[in-house]
Parts: C-alpha cells; sequence; structure tokens
C-alpha cells in the first residue's frame, strides 16, 4: 500500500532506539524526511547511520532532552513546519508510588505530558493551514490498564490523552489528526531494564520474568518495534484521515474487554 506521504517531513521525538526509532525509519521507508532524536549522541549518529542505509529520504540527528524548552526549540530550528509530529520520550523509572515526592512527580508529568503539549502547541497551526497534519503520540497500555509501580507514567499519560481528546476536534476539519499508539510489552531496551530492575529486586532470573511475562499475553510473545512502527507510519499515511482522538492498543491480546 502507498501511504500517499511520501515527500513530507516528520519530527520524531526520543528515536535514537527502540519504539521511536522503529516510527522513524518506518516513516522513512515511506519516503518522509525524518528529523531524528535522544541525548546520546552515539546512540542517535548509529540509528541515523540505520535509516539512512534503508532510505533515500534526509535524516538529521538533533541532540536534545525533549522536556526542555530549549531541547524543544532545537528540534524545531531543525525542521519549524513538520507535516508528522511523533510525540515520545522516556519514561519514569518503576517505583512505589509512596517514593515519589513533588519534584519527581513533576518531573514525569513535564516529560509526559507536557512536553509534548507543548511541542503540539507549536506545530499544529501551520499544520492547520496546510490542511495536513498528523500527530501520534506514543503513550502505554497503562493509560486504559493500571501498572502498579508505573503510576506516574500512568497517570501523565492519561492526562496528556484527556487533554488532547478536545484539541483532536478543534482540529480534524483541517485534515489534522491526533492520535495516540498505546504499547503493552515490546522488546525494547525500556523493557529489558524493567525486567532487569525487578529481578533485582526480587532475586528472580530475568529468563523466569521474561518466561512468565510472555506467557501472560495471549500473543504469547513481546511486541516487534517494527510492528509498532508500521502501525505509527498508517497512522500518519493520507488513508487515516477519518481516524482521530484515538488510543490504539497494541498489546497482544492483554487488555481483557471488547471495549
Ligand atoms: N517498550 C515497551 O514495552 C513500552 C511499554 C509501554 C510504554 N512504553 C513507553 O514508550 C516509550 C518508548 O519506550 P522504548 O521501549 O522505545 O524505550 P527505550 O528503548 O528506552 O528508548 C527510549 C528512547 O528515548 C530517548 N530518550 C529518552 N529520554 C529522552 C529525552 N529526555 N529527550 C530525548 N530523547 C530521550 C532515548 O535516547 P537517550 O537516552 O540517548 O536520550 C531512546 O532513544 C517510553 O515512554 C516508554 O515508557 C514502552
Amino acid at each position: 500500500m502507498d501511504l500517499g506521504i511520501s515527500g513530507r517531513t516528520a519530527i520524531v521525538c526520543a528515536s535514537s532506539q527502540g519504539l521511536g526509532f522503529a516510527c522513524a525509519l518506518a516513516l522513512a521507508e515511506e519516503g518522509v524526511s525524518v528529523v531524528i532524536n535522544g541525548r546520546n549522541p552515539n546512540l542517535l549518529e548509529k540509528a541515523a547511520d540505520e535509516i539512512r542505509r534503508a532510505s533515500s529520504v534526509t535524516v538529521t540527528p538533533v541532540i536534545a532532552d525533549v522536556s526542555t524548552a530549549r531541547g524543544q526549540e532545537t528540534l524545531l530550528a531543525a525542521c519549524p513546519t513538520p507535516d508528522i509530529l511523533i510525540n515520545n520520550n522516556g519514561g519514569p523509572p518503576f517505583r512505589d508510588f509512596h517514593e515519589l515526592d513533588r519534584q519527581a512527580m513533576l518531573n514525569g508529568v513535564t516529560s509526559n505530558m507536557v512536553a509534548p503539549i507543548e511541542l503540539i502547541q507549536k506545530v499544529i497551526d501551520p499544520m492547520a493551514a496546510r490542511g495536513f497534519g498528523r500527530i501520534v503520540n506514543i503513550t502505554s497500555s497503562s493509560v486504559k490498564m493500571p501498572l502498579a509501580g508505573l503510576d506516574l507514567s500512568s497517570g501523565a499519560r492519561a492526562g496528556l490523552t484527556a487533554f488532547l481528546a478536545g484539541v483532536a476536534r478543534t482540529v480534524a476539519g483541517k485534515n489534522v489528526t491526533i492520535n495516540h499508539l498505546l504499547p503493552g510489552k515490546f522488546d525494547t531496551q525500556r523493557l529489558r531494564s524493567l525486567f532487569a530492575a525487578t529481578a533485582a529486586q526480587t532475586g528472580e532470573p530475568v529468563s523466569a520474568l521474561t518466561a512468565q511475562a510472555t506467557a501472560a499475553i495471549p500473543a504469547q510473545r513481546f511486541g516487534t518495534p517494527k510492528e509498532f512502527g508500521q502501525t505509527c507510519a498508517f497512522l500518519c499515511s493520507v488513508h487515516a484521515s477519518y481516524i482521530t482522538g484515538q488510543n490504539i492498543l497494541l498489546d497482544g491480546g492483554v487488555y481483557p474487554a471488547a471495549f
């Protein structure tokens, strides 16, 4: 299927590895020039090389912390009027909610709610004026299904979802869509770090924890970043212009309800 977005431009935040990287790669393979981003320069350059090898588009790596005003300015300087914005960021560490002090909570809300909204504020009007825009926020299945220990992540991302529910309807008539991708368990560094942290806490081997987690997924496996990236690219396509304000779960069937 031709997604109809060749020649478009995208900013993909937090994309030097994992789910963000997979989204950038899938968009580049469809002919979209991408600004990719991360804080570690080596990781980012490696990601840029991989995307360049797989596509013929312009790939612009931007070293920046997307949670900060300065980081966002640097990203927008590289691509002031993107056609596509993929919001992503690191997630807060696994922590008992009793241990979260005020600053930790503010940091989590800044990273997973405020930063994506700030970027949307800066790109959405030019998108509407041009009559094309795609905004995809990478959130988490925990928006719909609680995960004790990731409460800050769940709360901030649910806040983002609710905040944007109204905004999405204000631009739908201008062919600008805002949707959310909700990953369950995907095989990335983030997931591996969570297993390592649990193993360190409980003394259980990582292999046992991985096997238990896999067994609890109806699909009997973790998701692959590639399939996540392909879903993102479809949401950014011309064919998805009637999908907006939606939460799309990619969890191998874990969420146990029909609605
Ligand atoms: N994987 C899963 O199963 C899963 C499930 C539910 C939700 N999620 C959420 O989905 C998002 C992506 O997860 P992932 O698994 O792809 O994580 P990952 O493999 O750890 O990759 C995170 C990426 O974000 C970059 N990054 C982190 N903080 C950043 C910042 N402040 N500014 C710019 N770049 C930043 C990292 O590069 P640098 O560190 O070099 O900056 C890296 O490229 C996270 O928010 C995660 O919580 C993931």
